[in-house]
Formats: structure tokens, sequence, C-alpha cells
């Protein structure tokens, strides 16, 4: 080791802004409800799963049920003016995480009362440690006290036996059971959304903090806004949110929804531009299959609003839209309504980007060719063009890679606690696919964020922020791990799934640091008792989880030792032979 050249002094003010920040790392990693085990079909939670997802309820203010966050009454009883959660980190100092601190262990008391004592005895801790009235958190109680009651029943069998004899089973909300308790109980037939209702007003009015943030880290990572944007958007998850993502790239663009005579969410008005202060952002919107085929008339309302934008007489530098159009028009001597195409998915009747499956069966040279099988795939047009023709899925290859190719930054809206990023394949099959796509046709690898609404102050992440916090609050979480292991086979089939999806990352993004695949080797292949047992559970996963660590290196995703990769050969060697019935 040479200290010669150590790095300079750390001032003291600069040290503890560091300790603070690895302090705020470190709780928002503590504090991130993750699933300890699957979901049994017939099977009620258990006490402790319940207790996690109850404190989380209680972390919003539930306008539906008249209650309040604990936090902001807890807070408020204890005269702490302004309760920041770690996502409002920027502006954190020592003061604000000792007063979070104070208040969430205050909670944790309450609910270990709650547990013991139920509704009055949780109330009766709040009185005395925070001085918070009955009157306030009461029904917060009350309202947690039914949820847990409802979470101890399970009706799916029944509802299933019910269904295979063709009879009746009552509709129930889909939603993610944080964003909407009202699911419960569980085992009913979920019902939609009104297409025609989306965005909601809380959606749109959620999706402006978003969307301004997403600005804001945009510019003060590259020192002005991003002219284009390319947005992922889902079915399901806009039927969880009634239409958070459509609602941030409506406020992208600068426009609101307007309800027609009917109260039908139908067309789009602009934001006047001293009201929205910024420019209007360029917005490429890639939908899904099950979006297309769901939100029909959300699909035309995107169409409109990009259209209306694009036709707003104003300067080129505050309407980006409106500049790329012009452009292309005048360079391309394309029409405008190839110039104002934006929404793109699926030939009619398909699904899905098939790059996860290329990823997984490992049937690429180059990573250019997921981005480019991610075009062929959804390159598609949908809206409707200057004469009033619907246009339902008409190849647009050209448009979309003109479309891509202004592209500065990616983006996917995150809004449930069951599905992170390295849960399942879509997200980098999608985000991951797209951005690829973006890398090729911009000549740029674009800056990739991803939101986390499901905490109650909305955050954005860069993309390795967000791999690295799934990676430490699942993957390598021993709290996450064994909880699958529980699951015998299909475990470890999860572990090695979280490890694939991660590798997602890497070919689709280059968003993945090498101590990830470093502490996958350590934990799950290097320690002998793991992969023990590992390879007794479900040796078939097993040696794909280290054919996958393998593959990461030979791909240069991963910069491993020679002397670990020499394990690791061995390693799945043995898992082969096992697998043949060689002794
Ligand atoms: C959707 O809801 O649109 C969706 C669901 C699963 C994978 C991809 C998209
Ligand atoms: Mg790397």
């Amino acid at each position: 080791m040479n200290h010669n050249n150590a790095e300079p002094q750390l001032t003291s003010n600069r040290r503890d802004r560091r300790v603070l920040n690895i302090h705020e790392q470190l709780l928002e990693i503590e504090q991130r409800l993750i699933p300890t085990g699957l979901h049994v079909f017939g099977r009620p939670s258990r006490a402790g799963e319940r207790t996690d997802m109850l404190k989380m309820i209680a972390a919003f203010d539930r306008p539906e049920a008249d209650t309040r966050a604990l936090s902001a009454l807890v807070a408020e009883g204890l005269g702490i003016p302004a309760y920041k959660k770690p996502a409002a980190s920027s502006s954190l100092n020592e003061t604000d995480l000792r007063d979070r601190e104070h208040v969430d262990s205050i909670i944790s008391e309450a609910f270990k009362a709650f547990e013991l004592g139920g509704v009055e005895a949780a109330i009766k801790s709040l009185a005395q440690n925070a001085s918070v009235s009955a009157e306030e958190s009461r029904p917060v109680f009350l309202l947690l006290e039914n949820i847990s009651r409802q979470l101890e029943i399970n009706s799916e069998t029944e509802a299933l036996m019910r269904a295979l004899r063709g009879e009746y089973i009552q509709p129930g909300p889909g939603a993610d059971i944080i964003q909407n308790p009202a699911i419960l109980p569980t085992g009913r037939n979920t019902h939609a959304i009104n297409p025609y209702a989306v965005p909601s007003a809380i959606a749109f009015a959620r999706a402006e903090a978003v969307a301004d943030q997403l600005l804001a880290r945009y510019k003060a990572e590259h020192g002005r806004y991003p002219r284009s944007m390319a947005l992922v958007l889902w079915g399901l998850d806009n039927i969880k949110t009634q239409g958070e993502g459509v609602a941030q790239a409506l406020w992208l663009l600068g426009v609101r929804p307007v309800a027609d005579a009917r109260n039908r969410t139908t067309t789009v008005e602009a934001i006047q531009r001293e009201e929205l202060g910024r420019p209007r952002i360029d917005v490429v919107m890639t939908i899904s299959g099950i979006f297309r085929d769901l939100f029909s008339p959300t699909v035309q309302l995107l169409d409109r609003a990009v259209r209306l934008v694009a036709n707003l007489e104003e300067p080129v530098d505050q309407n980006y839209v409106r500049a790329h159009v012009l452009a292309q028009i005048e360079n391309e001597k394309c029409d405008a309504d190839e110039a104002m195409t934006r929404v793109f998915s699926n030939a009619p009747g398909n699904y899905g980007t098939n790059v996860n499956f290329m990823v997984m069966d490992s049937q690429w040279d180059r990573d250019e060719t997921l981005g480019d099988l991610f075009v062929t795939r959804k390159c598609f047009a949908y809206g409707r063009d200057s004469k009033g023709q619907a246009i339902e899925g008409i190849e647009a290859r050209v448009a979309m890679d003109r479309a891509l190719s202004r592209v500065e930054a990616t983006y996917q809206n995150i809004d449930t606690f069951e599905i992170g990023i390295t849960d399942v394949d879509h997200y980098f099959e999608y985000l991951g696919g797209i951005s690829k796509a973006v890398e090729k046709r911009a000549n740029s690898r674009p800056a990739i964020y991803l939101s986390d609404t499901l905490s109650p102050e909305a955050k954005i992440r860069s993309l390795e922020e967000t791999v690295r916090l799934e990676t430490r609050a699942k993957t390598l979480n021993p709290k996450w791990y064994e909880g699958m292991l529980k699951h015998g086979f299909r475990g470890v089939a999860e572990i090695e799934g979280h490890v694939c999806n991660t590798f997602g990352w890497s070919a689709t993004a280059d968003a993945v640091d090498d101590w990830i695949y470093i502490e996958v080797a350590n934990t799950f292949v290097l320690d002998e008792a793991m992969l023990e047992r590992l390879r007794n559970l479900n040796p078939h996963s097993a040696r794909s989880l280290v054919g996958r660590l393998l593959e990461a290196n030979g791909r240069g995703y991963w910069d491993a030792e020679p002397e670990v990769l020499n394990q690791l050969r061995e390693i799945i060697g043995s898992l082969e032979d096992q697998l043949e019935g060689v002794a």
C-alpha cells in the first residue's frame, strides 16, 4: 500500500456529510419492505409479515379512510416541525435523522402494544410517548385492525373451487396492498379500471412531484433538462395507481387531462408556460401489449397530448416536441404524422419484447442485438393521424428509430412493494431493452432512472442505485434468501432468477457493479455450506447460477479474479457431474 498518495484529508464537515450519507443509505436498506418468502396459495399471512405490512400502510395519509400517517401524528405530537423520510434526504441533517429514529421507535413501540393489547393499547402507547390524541390515532388503528383481520382469512382455495364449478366469484379491485388495502380479502375476481377515469385526480397530483424530481435530478447531473425521454408504461401498474405513469408522461409534456361532458377523460389541455416554468419535454412512450389492450382511450389520450404540444406556437427552446417535429419534417422530408409518432407497442395481438428470453438463453453475440430486438418487437405505432384516422399498430420502425435517436434519459415508474427490478425479467426486458436501443441510435447511453412511488415521498433513483439497493435488500440479504430457501426447490429457483435478472441489467444497461457478482459468488457458491444446501435442494438452479456468473465474466460484465474463476469452473463441473448422475 502506498500512503504517500492518500486522498487529501477530508474536512470534518465533508466527513460528517459522508457519514450521514452512509447512515441514510443503511436506513433505506433496513426499512425497505421485502417479501420474505413466496405467497402460498390458500395460506393467510403470518403475524410478523402482517405487522411489517400494517406499518407501511400506516405510513401513508389515507384520505379515503380519513386517517393520517402515523409518522406525521407522532412528529406533531412531539413538536417536531417537518418529519422527513429518507426520500427527502437531500436536506437531512443529523438532528433530522435523530428525530426520525425517535419517531420510528415510538411507532414501533405502539405496534408492539397493538399486537399485544389491540387498538386501545396502541392508542395509549402513542398518547403516553408522543401526546397523540386518541381522536387522531383511533381511526388509524381501527383501520389496521380491520385490515389485519382480513389478512388472517384466506378463501383463495374456496374461490378457485367455485371458479372450477363455474360459480360466481365476488369481484375486488386489483392493486398493491399498500396502495389500496381494499384489495382484501384476496381470492376475489380482480376487476380492472375504467380507462376513461385515467389518470385520476390523485394520480395526476402525485405525478407532478415525481416528474419534477426526475427533471431536477437530470438537471443536477447534466446541467440542463433532458430534451427527450423514453418512458415505459405497463397496464397492470396503471391499473394499480389509476394512471400514475400516464400522468407522469402528461406532466413531462406539460399538459393536463380534461374530462368531456360525459365526464370521460378524452382530451388534454396545455398547461401555460408561465405555470409550468420549464420547457416541455419530448416523450417517447413504449406501452406493453397489456396496456394497449386495456387502455385504448388512454393510448389515444397520450397520442393526442403529443400532437397538441407539437402544434403549440411556442419558442422551440421551450417546447422540445415542437423543436423535434419541425426539424424532422425539414431534415427528413417526412410528413407531420410520422414526425409526431410517439406511442409504440407490439403488433396487434403480440406481447413482450423477447429481450428477456434472448438474455436467459444466452442467444446474442453483441449487446446491441438486444436493443434491435426491442425495436423489432415494439416499433408499431398507435394513435390517430391528422385526418382523424385510427392508427392501430402500423409498423413504424423508421419513426421509432428517429424518436429514440434523440432520447437522453429513459425511465419507468415503480409502484409496488411486491415486485422490484430484480424480481422479474420484465423490467430489464423493457427499461433495459429500450435503453440499449437508445444507446445505439443516439450514439450515447441514456441516463436511466426509476421512481419509487411506493414510499410516501416518491423518490427518483438511477438504475445503478436501484440495482444496488435491490441487491442489498433482497438477493444478498439473509432475511430474504433464507425466506426463499424455506420453499426448497422453488426457493433456489427464485435466488437463481434474481441473479439472472441482475445479469440482465448488465447485458442491457451495464448497470451492475463488480462487487455484486463477487458477493453473489461468495454468498451462494464459494460458501461450502450454502452450496451444499443449494445443490441438495435444486442442483439445476445451482448449476444455472454458477453458469450465469461465469457468463458475466465471459461477456465482460464482471472482472473476476482468476482464482475465483477457477473455483467456479470446478464447482460447475461437479454440479454437472451430479446432474448427469456421475458420483
Ligand atoms: C403489464 O401490465 O403491462 C405488464 C405485465 C407484466 C409484464 C409486462 C407488462
Ligand atoms: Mg462492470
